[in-house]
């Protein structure tokens, strides 16, 4: 019978096997699946494992700075790279989502390849891959061509002439949460919703900037924090804000004013492949909205997305 604990020995084991001496490089996203891919590595072959922790810009308010800490607290040999700039500058001007996933991935690969060439003798990549990404990334070259890019599997490896090492690759998300848990990794990681790899710069419609970015960040961090602080975080499968192209009328004391929409999204779902927008109480509504028009310049009118997957997928690009 499948147990998380017999999971991770098994694996620590096979991975003491298989990487033998060899060093290995992964990067590390801050979500469950990097991390938890991470500490079993590291349970197999310790400092021999290099993480990589790119801060695209594109991250949650503070979410690059808390979750490097986390990872050194794992005692995990990471390094934190700010490529912020870069990132920003490979998404001037471009609007297409799949041409900024293009983008980002490309620029990803670049920022990563430059670090781990400076890691003498690495011989394999490791990475977080968990069973339906797989399942996503068939269907990508399936009939339904305009199924997103979702996963940047391929490529590296080729490019940095390494071996590719992916131990959660037979597992759903739930699975990679108790052997999360069977690892001992602090709950602030294991129990995070998924966030995409592209980040913020899909949940902007159209052309990402700095500034966009930084209304975006404290939108979703006021809508995060009241899902934590009301208990409703753990019952949500992902929620975010997304920040549309549009501005909209609305009037400040006296003023008239024309400044941007933004729209929750909360979902419940097991896998993502299938997902119901969660019946946020009114209340709850209210108070993230009022906050957010209080306090976030430039924002003047929230929207709760009432759609689910299929056919409206979770991410609006
Ligand atoms: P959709 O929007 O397709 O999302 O219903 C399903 C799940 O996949 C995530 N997602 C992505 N993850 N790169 C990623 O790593 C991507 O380009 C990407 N697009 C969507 C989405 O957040 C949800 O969890």
């Amino acid at each position: 019978d499948w147990t998380p604990d017999v999971f991770v020995d098994a694996s620590v084991e096979e991975l003491k096997q298989q990487l033998g001496n060899d060093k290995v490089v992964l990067g590390l996203s801050g979500g469950v699946d990097s991390s938890v891919a991470a500490m079993l590595i590291h349970h197999a072959i310790g400092t021999n494992l290099y993480c990589i922790f790119v801060d695209n810009g594109l991250l949650r308010k503070n979410e690059f700075e808390e979750v490097l800490a986390s990872y050194k607290n794992m005692g995990l040999n990471v390094k934190g790279v700010d490529a912020k700039d870069q990132f920003y500058k490979a998404l001037e001007g471009l609007s297409d989502p799949e041409e900024k996933r293009k983008a980002i991935g490309k620029t990803f690969i670049e920022v990563f390849d430059q670090e781990a060439k400076t890691i003498q003798n690495v011989k394999w990549l490791a990475q977080g891959t968990i069973y339906p990404d797989i399942i996503e990334s068939v269907s990508v070259k399936g009939p339904s061509a305009t199924i997103k890019s979702h996963h940047n599997v391929g490529g590296l490896p080729a490019k940095m002439n390494l071996k590719v090492v992916e131990p959660l690759k037979t597992l759903f998300k739930d699975g990679v949460r108790l052997v999360g848990k069977a690892l001992a990794i602090d709950q602030k990681i294991l129990g995070r919703h998924p966030f995409p790899g592209p980040g913020l710069a899909i949940r902007i419609l159209g052309d990402v900037t700095a500034e966009k970015v930084r209304v975006l960040q404290e939108v979703d961090y006021i809508f995060i924090n009241h899902l934590k602080t009301t208990g409703l975080y753990d019952e949500v499968w992902q929620a975010g804000a997304i920040l549309l192209p549009v501005q909209s009328v609305g009037v400040m004391g006296d003023e008239r004013t024309y400044e941007s929409v933004v729209a929750l999204r909360a979902v419940a779902s097991v896998d993502g492949m299938t997902a119901d927008w969660v019946h946020l109480p009114y209340e709850f509504l209210s108070d993230v909205s009022n906050e957010i028009i209080n306090k976030v310049k430039g924002v003047n009118r929230v929207v709760y997305d009432i759609s689910s997957k299929p056919p409206a997928t979770i991410e609006w690009e």
